[in-house]
């Protein structure tokens, strides 16, 4: 059984003249522990996609099951569990709270579930300590380089045990240095955790760390690839020849 599964789903915006097909019939299969990059041009449907996927938005059509769970049928209150017991996201901006420390930043999905910060301790010092992070505990964001902060956010979206790690364009405002240096985190993080990751990008060489590349195209999968036994080089040629 997947751990997601979208079937048929549809989404229009707007009505009449202004009608909008944003996802036509989308059928995915998402196995537990994936690395899917999303890719397609502007306007393909790509954040439309993971906001059905989220509940942010209703597809007009379709089913989406996570583990079985129908958030399609589910209710307001269950929908709201569903989401903070299973997702997490990165931001471009990272959305750190500058006036908070780095603890106090990690440990910030916790107290928002009114869940106990004492009872995680063990998973925070192994997250802190993974991600080479536990020397900056008592630092503020400002105090940070930008790897740093990625190191954190990521940290952040780890601590309160999603299933499912969703980013929309991480990448898209870091130099190329940074850039990789968060893919490679989120694969490192991947293989580690086993979260999976749904990973929006216009850029190849971001979704070369992927396990998986989804392509969209006016609303639709027009190709989807795996990267199997390839090295990082052939699955980014493979992912060039797709998308070109
Ligand atoms: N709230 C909305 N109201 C009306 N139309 C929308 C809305 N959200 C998205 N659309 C339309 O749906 C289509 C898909 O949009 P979507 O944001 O999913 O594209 P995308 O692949 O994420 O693009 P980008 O790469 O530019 O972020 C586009 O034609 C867009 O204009
Ligand atoms: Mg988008």
């Amino acid at each position: 059984m997947s751990q997601l599964i979208v079937k048929g789903v549809s989404k229009t915006f707007g009505e009449g003249e202004s009608l909008v097909h944003a996802l036509s019939s989308i059928d995915l299969l998402i196995e537990k522990g994936e690395f899917l990059a999303i890719m397609g041009a502007s306007g393909s449907g790509k954040t439309t996609l993971l906001n059905c996927i989220s509940t942010i938005d209703k597809p007009t059509s379709g089913d989406i099951f996570f583990e079985n769970f129908d958030i399609i049928h589910a209710k307001e209150n269950q929908l709201a569990d569903y989401r903070a017991n299973n997702i997490s996201y990165i931001f471009q901006s990272y959305n750190l709270v500058e006036t908070l420390t780095v603890f106090e930043n990690i440990v910030l999905p916790l107290q928002i579930q009114g869940k106990s910060v004492r009872k995680y301790q063990t998973k925070i010092n192994d997250i802190l300590e993974k991600l080479s992070i536990q020397n900056l505990k008592r630092k503020f964001p400002n105090q940070l380089s930008g790897g740093q902060r990625q190191r954190v956010a990521t940290a952040r979206a780890l601590i309160d045990d999603s299933k499912l790690l969703i980013a929309d364009e991480p990448t898209g405002a870091l130099d190329s240095a940074n850039s990789e240096s968060l893919m490679t985190l989120l694969q490192e993080v991947n293989k580690v955790f086993g979260i999976t990751i749904l990973l929006v990008t216009h850029d190849p060489v971001a979704a070369k760390y992927s396990s998986r590349m989804v392509l969209l195209s006016d609303g639709k999968i027009t190709d989807d690839i795996e990267r199997k036994g390839l090295s990082n080089e052939a699955y980014l040629q493979e992912i060039y020849n797709r998308t070109r």
